[in-house]
């Protein structure tokens, strides 16, 4: 894999991200993922970079996680290439553009959820297929994927391995627009660039509120379940309980 398998290019504000291993449909190296976060950390740091956008050559958008890798080298640790890549693209504050150019699979879907705007060549599919390689989804994707297209589709993706064509992922909400395979790229580029030209905290802003997530139900359980466990310790409890064994009305008037 040479160094030139993840190539940036700055234009109008825009960098471009672009998967270049086109012979192996875009899999991604450990070394991928490091230029991948690499170039995310440096638009976020850039005050000229307004727009990050990512796509890929040849008929693959990305085929996920190079497979080899997987089983060679296994990612260990916060701070290993997927990781980076994984915060970077879900904590950006700088808008996210995707041009999905052809197969999208695993984290070349997952990824998309942590996108902002979303365009897909009319060639382009979509395949989760975490469980068929007896994994599970990762990316906030077991969270994101059933939210933003309903559990129903999300359940046949992750559970069956199923795919969705461009058209259907359009009409899922996967993806904002599709266009002919040609004029993908220039179509999305166009928008792009249209964002970088828009109030940059206006658009930060914007994202940051859009993408503000209700609390998970575990996080809220385990939020519950802290208080829970304060108040039985607490002299409010100690009245209300006593109150109820004394057969009397509780006073808490007595209480800060
Ligand atoms: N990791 C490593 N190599 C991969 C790869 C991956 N994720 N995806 C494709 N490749 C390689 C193939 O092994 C093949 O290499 P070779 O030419 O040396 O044999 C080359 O890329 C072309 O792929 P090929 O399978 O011939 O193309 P295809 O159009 O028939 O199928 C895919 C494309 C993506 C459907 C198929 O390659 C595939 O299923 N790959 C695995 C995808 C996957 O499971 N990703 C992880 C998800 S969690």
């Amino acid at each position: 894999m040479s160094i030139t398998a993840v190539t940036t290019t700055l234009d109008a504000g825009v960098l471009s991200i672009v998967l270049n291993r086109p012979e192996k449909k875009n899999a991604l190296t450990h070394a991928m993922y490091a230029a991948m976060a690499d170039a995310l950390e440096r638009a976020e740091q850039e005050a000229g970079i307004r727009v990050s956008l990512i796509t890929g050559t040849g008929d693959a958008f990305t085929s996920g996680n190079d497979l080899g890798d997987f089983m060679s080298a296994p990612p260990q640790g916060a701070e290993a290439p997927v990781f980076r890549f994984l915060r970077a693209i879900s904590s950006a504050a700088k808008p996210v553009v995707a041009a999905v150019n052809g197969l999208a699979v695993g984290v070349g879907t997952t990824m998309l959820l942590h996108c902002d705007l979303v365009y897909a060549a009319r060639s382009a599919t979509f395949t989760a297929p975490f469980v068929n390689l007896a994994l599970v989804p990762e990316a906030a994707s077991s969270l994101l994927l059933p939210q933003r297209i309903g559990h129903a589709k999300a359940a046949e993706l992750f559970l069956l391995g199923a795919r969705l064509d461009a058209a259907q992922a359009e009409a899922a909400g996967l993806v904002a627009a599709v266009f002919d395979d040609a004029a993908l790229l220039s179509e999305a580029a166009t928008r792009a660039k249209a964002l970088a030209a828009k109030a940059p905290n206006a658009v930060r802003l914007t994202k940051a509120l859009m993408k503000r997530q209700p609390e998970p139900v575990a996080a809220r359980m385990a939020e519950e379940a802290r208080h829970f466990g304060a108040q039985l310790a607490s002299p409010e409890v100690r009245e209300a309980i006593t109150a109820f064994m004394q057969k009397r009305a509780p006073d808490f008037s007595k209480i800060a």
